[in-house]
């Protein structure tokens, strides 16, 4: 079991893993990233993934000019030389190291590093535990600013955001956006129940296009769950029969209380329950049919 950091096309150990203090994304946040686990040893998901760090790139006007087939690579020779049974892997794109400022020339070339660790397996969805969350006073960055959608490396909203969540004895903390309608949690995506149907925000409300959460609405789809992506107000979190969040560490996981307040009878709802099945059932026919992702399930 291995912690290994790819950098530039070298692996190196973690304890020898090093980047320039001028890199752009120490001295700035300038950066973008990827958190991808393994599933049977493969990455899951992967191409969606690297879909997304495309994404991120092209909205912060970073040139990615390596192909598909060398992010798949760098991934491939990370997770080989940590060869763990199951790993989680980051992949960071930086805007490079260069002179003080802000100018689109003063970096030449971007940074990518992907750092591997050993991961244990998602627990099963029967013994998956439960989260207690909290809507939070700090609002998701407005989309106007630096949109949601990019998953970069400044994370100063989510961090505060978890800040608060802690204080208040929650495992995450869920914002709300400048409308004040529900947009996501620091690290999650959300979606409540009620009355038997699925409800999460709507990308438009201003949140991560989360991977997890992508997946989990086919899955809903597929599984005959009537599934809306449509804004909604808090009110409707905690007046929800069921609610779980999605991300890829955690897939599908169940709250169990909003504010201190038990939803449903406190326990992970029978909804959010098929879900968690459904999802472990799509992710094990993909993994045996060797699939990045690259397909929607
Ligand atoms: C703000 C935010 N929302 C949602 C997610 C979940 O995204 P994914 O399912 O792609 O892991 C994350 C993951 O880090 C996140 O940071």
């Amino acid at each position: 079991m291995a912690e290994v950091v790819w950098i530039n096309g070298r692996v190196y150990p973690r304890e020898e893993a090093v980047i320039s203090v001028f890199d752009h994304g120490f001295l700035y946040g300038d950066s973008i990233y990827e958190t991808i686990r393994t599933s049977g040893g493969r990455p899951f998901l992967l191409q969606r993934h690297l879909e997304r760090l495309r994404a991120s790139a092209a909205a912060l006007h970073l040139d990615l000019t390596r192909t598909l087939e060398d992010d798949r690579q760098g991934v491939d020779e990370a997770l080989a030389a940590a060869a763990n049974p199951e790993s989680i892997m980051r992949i960071i794109v930086t805007r490079g190291e260069g002179d003080i400022g802000y100018g689109r020339d003063l970096c030449r070339h971007p940074s990518s590093l992907i750092y591997v660790r050993p991961m244990h397996p998602l627990q099963d969805p029967e013994t998956r535990p439960g989260v207690r969350v909290v809507i939070l006073s700090i609002l998701r960055n407005d989309p106007r600013t630096v949109s949601p959608a990019i998953k970069s490396g400044n994370l100063l909203n989510n961090i505060l955001g978890a800040h608060e969540a802690e204080e208040r004895g929650a495992e995450e903390g869920i914002m709300l956006n400048p409308a004040g309608q529900v947009a996501e949690g620091t690290m999650t995506n959300l979606f409540i129940v009620k009355n038997g149907v699925v409800r999460t925000p709507h990308l438009e409300d201003g949140i991560l296009p989360g991977i997890t959460r992508g997946f989990v609405l086919e899955v809903a789809r597929e599984t005959g769950v009537p599934v809306r992506e449509e804004s909604f107000p808090p009110a409707d979190l905690l007046a929800a029969d069921e609610a779980f969040l999605t991300g890829t560490t955690r897939a599908v996981q169940p709250i169990l209380s909003v504010n201190e307040v038990q939803l449903g009878d406190g326990r992970r709802g029978p909804i959010t329950y098929r879900l968690m099945r459904a999802f472990a059932a799509a992710e094990a026919r993909q993994v045996a049919a060797g699939d990045h992702g690259d397909t929607s399930s």
